[in-house]
C-alpha cells in the first residue's frame, strides 16, 4: 500500500515510484510537512526534518516548554492565521464571539484504497481500488466543536496527488468559513520560477514566467468563473528546469468558479502555495450539522521538466477526470457555421454548409447562436432555447436535425443555458431571475444578463427547456457557452447573512445543470466554451471532455494559445478549427494547409463558409480531414512534447509520440517571413534512440538516437522562393525495425 503510517514518529508517507509525500503529527497534534519531491525510500523516522529554533522575535506554541516549536519556521499543511505563524492562511473560520483563532489537532485517521466522490463537484477518479489510495486525516478544534477533514490520493504510477479538504459543523452554533483553500503546500526552499496561464479573450492561456521574490505573488479570478485572464494552474519549477528536465510542481484546481493561486515567499526563504476558491468573494455560513466541501486541487511534481509535468496532466485528465461515451472515442470532425453565417442563415445556407462538408468528408454540422427565440443579433433571445419564429428554421431544429442527418452528417446545437437577453419571453416572465443587486444598476454585457443558477428553480426551468429539445431532435453534440463575467452578485431569495455564498452556489448549480443533461444523453458530445477560452479549466472537463480554446481562430495566434494551453490540457480537449482567412478577429491570411497543420494538434474541425473554397482548397481540406482521421488516435492518445517555444522565437514546433514509441508526428512552423534563413536542426524527443525510423513515408531512414541529437533537416527555401508568408510543415516518423544490440 503506498501510503505507510509509522505509529511511533506518527509519520505518514505517501509515495509511488516516482513521489514521496512526507508529513508528521507535531507534539501539538497539528500537522507538518516533512517532503515533498522525488521519491525517496521509506524510513521509521524522519522528524529530523521539523525545523525548531528559539529566536527572540517568534511565538511559540502552547505545549513547547522549551520553547522551540514555532509555527512561522514549520512547513504546515493546512496553516491558520494568528498564532505562531502570520503568513497568509489555508483557512479561517470567524466565530460566534468574532475570533478567528482555531487549533485543529489530530484526532484520528484513515487509509483506504481507491477514492471517495466529491459530493456536487467535479474531480478526477479511479475505475479499481487498485489505481489509488487515499489518506483522510481528521482533525477536530474542539472548543468550536468542528471537524476538519484533509483529505490525500496518491495515485499508482503517477507522480500526482489529489486533495481536497472538508469541513463539519459538530457544534450547536454555526461557524463563518471565510476562507477555505483546497490545498497549501509549504516548501522549504524559494529558489522557484512561478509558471502561469494569463490572457484575455482571443489570446488566451500565454505562458508568464517570473522570478519567486520575497512577498505575494499570485494570480486570481473574481469574475464568477475560472476566466481568460488567469487559468486556474500555476507551477513553480527550479530556476534552471528547462521543458526538458529539471523539478516542476504543478497545481490545478479543478473548479470553474472564483480562484485564487498564491505564492509566499517568507523572511525565512520558505515558499508556501495555496490553491482553492478566491477568499475575498466567499462567505459560507456553516450551521450545526453542516458540512462544507471545497474543490480538489491536483498536485503534480516533475523531475522531467515542464513537459514532464503537462504529459502527467495530460494523462490524468484524459482517463481520469474526462468521464463517459466520449473519453476513448474519436471525435468527429465538425464544421461549424458561426464564422460563415454568425446568426444571419437560413435553412438552405446551413444544409448547402452540410451538403458540402459531407463531400469532404466531415462528420457534423454544428449550429451556433441564432436558431431560437428572437434572436437575430446579440440584443434578444437568450434564456428562449425554443424557434420561435420559424422564419430561419421552416421546420424548427428536429426538421433541420433531421434533414443534416439525412445528408450524412451528425447534428450539432449551441446554447448558452446560464444567460438571458432582457429581450426575451423569460426574462419578460421572470424579470427577478438574473443575478442582481436590488437597487443598484444592472450591468449589460454583450446585452446579457446572468441566471441566477443558486436557484433550483432557474436551473429546473433551463433543464425543461433543453431536455425538451434535446429529447425531440436528433442532437449529437451541445456547444454549451458562457460569454460573460458576474457583476453585482446578489441573489434576491437568500438572506443578508446568505450574499457571500452565491458565487460557489452559482457554480455548483452550473454543474447540477450538467449532471441531470449528460446522465440523461450520455452520448451527446458536450464542449464547453466561454467566448473562446474564459472558462476552460478542469471542472468543466468533468462535465464536457473539449472547450472551444479562443474565438481567435488565426493559426498564428493559435499557436501561443495551443502551446499554452497544452501546459495542461491534453490534446483531445483543446477545440481547433481551420478558418477562413483573412481571419475574422485580426485580418492576417495564413496558408490553408499552415491552419490545418495547427488544429490538427487538438480536437479538429472547420470554422468556415466551405462553399467558398475553390476547388484546389477543396482537395486540400479533403486531405486534411482524411489525415486527421488516419491519426487523431495518435493525435489525442500519444504523448505531446513541445520543443520550440512561439513566445520566445520566430518558429514554433512540438510533437505527438506513440505510446509505443513507433510513431509520431511532429509539428513545425514559422511565425514570421524570413529571407535566407539557412537550415534548421529540428532535434526531436521522446523517440527510441535505437529505433530505426522512416521520416516522411521513407524519404529519410533515421535512428532515434540521430533524430533527437542532430534533428530533422528542416529548409525553409521553398516557402522563400514561392514568397509563402507563415509556412509549416507536418513530418510523419515510422519505425521500421529495431537496430540490432550487438
Ligand atoms: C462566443 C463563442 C463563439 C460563438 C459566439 C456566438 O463568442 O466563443 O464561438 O459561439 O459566442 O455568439
Amino acid at each position: 500500500m503506498p501510503i505507510l503510517f509509522h505509529e511511533n514518529a506518527r509519520e505518514f508517507h505517501l509515495y509511488n515510484d516516482q513521489i514521496s509525500y512526507i508529513m508528521q503529527i507535531m507534539k501539538n497534534d497539528q500537522i507538518a510537512n516533512l517532503y515533498y519531491g522525488s521519491c525517496i525510500r521509506d524510513r521509521e523516522n524522519f522528524s529530523y526534518l521539523v525545523r525548531t529554533k528559539y529566536c527572540s522575535e517568534a511565538a511559540y506554541t502552547s505545549v513547547d516548554e522549551d520553547h522551540k516549536l514555532s509555527l512561522q519556521y514549520i512547513q504546515q499543511e493546512y496553516p491558520s492565521y494568528g498564532t505562531s505563524d502570520f503568513r497568509y492562511p489555508a483557512y479561517c473560520i470567524k466565530q460566534n464571539n468574532g475570533s478567528s483563532i482555531t487549533n485543529f489537532t489530530y484526532k484520528s485517521h484513515e487509509i483506504f484504497p481507491g477514492k471517495k466522490k466529491l459530493p456536487g463537484l467535479p474531480a478526477t477518479y479511479v475505475e479499481s481500488e487498485e489505481e489509488a489510495t487515499t489518506l483522510e486525516i481528521r482533525l477536530v478544534d474542539d472548543l468550536i466543536n468542528t471537524e476538519l477533514v484533509l483529505s490525500y490520493t496518491i495515485f499508482e504510477g503517477l507522480p500526482v496527488i489529489a486533495r481536497n479538504v472538508r469541513f463539519i459543523n459538530l457544534g450547536v452554533a454555526a461557524i463563518c468559513l471565510e476562507r477555505v483553500m483546497s490545498a497549501c503546500v509549504d516548501l522549504p526552499e524559494d529558489d522557484f520560477t512561478m509558471v502561469h496561464l494569463v490572457g484575455a479573450w482571443g489570446r488566451e492561456h500565454y505562458v508568464k514566467e517570473r522570478e519567486l521574490g520575497e512577498g505575494i505573488q499570485g494570480i486570481y479570478s473574481m469574475r464568477g468563473s475560472s476566466s481568460a485572464e488567469h487559468n486556474p494552474f500555476i507551477a513553480l519549477r527550479r530556476n534552471n528546469t528547462t521543458q526538458f528536465s529539471g523539478e516542476v510542481y504543478g497545481f490545478s484546481l479543478v473548479y470553474s468558479g472564483n480562484h485564487l493561486e498564491q505564492v509566499e515567499v517568507d523572511h525565512n526563504n520558505m515558499t508556501r502555495v495555496i490553491i482553492g476558491i478566491h477568499p475575498d468573494t466567499f462567505q459560507w455560513e456553516l450551521t450545526a450539522g453542516a458540512m462544507f466541501q471545497t474543490p480538489e486541487a491536483v498536485m503534480v511534481y516533475s523531475d522531467k521538466g515542464i513537459n514532464g509535468m503537462s504529459q502527467t496532466f495530460h494523462q490524468l485528465f484524459r482517463n481520469r477526470l474526462v468521464r463517459g461515451y466520449w473519453r476513448d472515442k474519436a471525435r468527429p470532425v465538425l464544421v461549424n457555421n458561426w464564422e460563415a453565417t454568425q446568426t444571419a442563415f437560413t435553412e438552405e445556407k446551413i444544409l448547402q454548409l452540410a451538403a458540402k462538408a459531407k463531400e469532404l468528408g466531415i462528420e457534423m454540422l454544428v449550429l451556433d447562436d441564432g436558431w431560437f427565440g428572437d434572436r437575430d443579433g446579440e440584443e434578444a433571445g437568450l434564456g428562449d432555447w425554443y424557434v420561435k419564429n420559424n422564419k430561419k428554421l421552416p421546420d424548427g431544429i428536429e426538421g433541420l436535425a433531421d434533414k443534416i442527418e439525412r445528408i450524412g452528417l451528425k447534428f450539432g446545437l449551441w446554447f448558452e443555458p446560464e444567460m438571458v437577453n432582457k429581450d426575451s419571453d423569460l426574462y419578460r416572465q421572470h424579470p427577478d431571475w438574473i443575478i442582481h443587486t436590488p437597487g443598484r444598476f444592472q450591468s449589460p454585457s454583450r446585452f446579457q444578463h446572468v441566471l441566477d443558477f443558486s436557484r433550483k428553480e432557474v436551473i429546473d426551468y433551463i433543464y425543461d427547456l433543453m431536455d425538451k429539445c434535446l429529447s425531440k431532435a436528433k442532437i449529437s453534440y451541445v456547444k454549451w457557452d458562457m460569454n460573460r463575467y458576474i457583476t453585482e452578485c446578489y441573489s434576491v431569495t437568500q438572506l443578508p447573512e446568505q450574499q457571500g455564498k452565491i458565487f460557489h452556489q452559482y457554480v455548483l448549480g452550473v454543474y447540477d445543470l450538467y449532471e441531470r443533461l449528460i446522465s440523461k444523453y450520455p452520448t451527446i458530445l458536450f464542449e464547453s466554451c466561454s467566448s473562446g477560452g474564459a472558462r476552460f479549466d478542469p471542472g468543466m472537463l468533468y462535465y464536457a471532455p473539449q472547450a472551444w480554446a479562443s474565438d481567435n481562430s488565426d493559426a498564428i495566434d493559435r499557436i501561443k494559445i495551443q502551446y499554452g494551453t497544452s501546459y495542461v490540457y491534453p490534446l483531445s480537449s483543446i477545440g481547433a478549427h481551420v478558418s477562413h482567412v483573412p481571419n475574422l478577429q485580426n485580418g492576417r491570411t495564413t496558408p490553408l494547409s499552415t491552419r490545418g497543420n495547427v488544429a490538427f494538434f487538438g480536437a479538429f474541425g472547420y470554422e468556415m463558409d466551405l462553399g467558398e473554397l475553390s476547388e484546389d482548397d477543396s482537395k486540400q481540406v479533403k486531405e486534411q480531414v482524411e489525415f486527421y482521421k488516419k491519426y487523431v488516435k495518435l493525435f489525442h492518445k500519444g504523448t505531446f512534447y513541445r520543443m520550440d517555444n512561439p513566445f520566445s522565437k520566430d518558429v514554433a514546433s512540438w510533437m505527438v509520440i506513440s505510446e509505443d514509441r513507433n510513431e509520431a508526428l511532429v509539428g513545425y512552423y514559422r511565425l514570421n517571413l524570413s529571407v535566407n534563413c539557412g537550415w534548421k536542426y529540428l532535434k526531436l524527443t521522446g523517440l527510441d534512440p535505437d529505433k530505426l525510423y522512416s521520416v516522411n513515408q521513407g524519404s529519410q531512414l533515421s535512428y532515434g538516437d540521430e533524430l533527437m541529437k542532430i534533428g530533422i533537416m528542416i529548409d525553409e527555401f521553398e516557402w522563400e522562393m514561392q514568397n509563402i508568408e507563415y509556412g509549416s510543415k507536418i513530418v510523419h516518423l515510422l519505425c521500421v525495425e529495431n537496430k540490432e544490440v550487438s
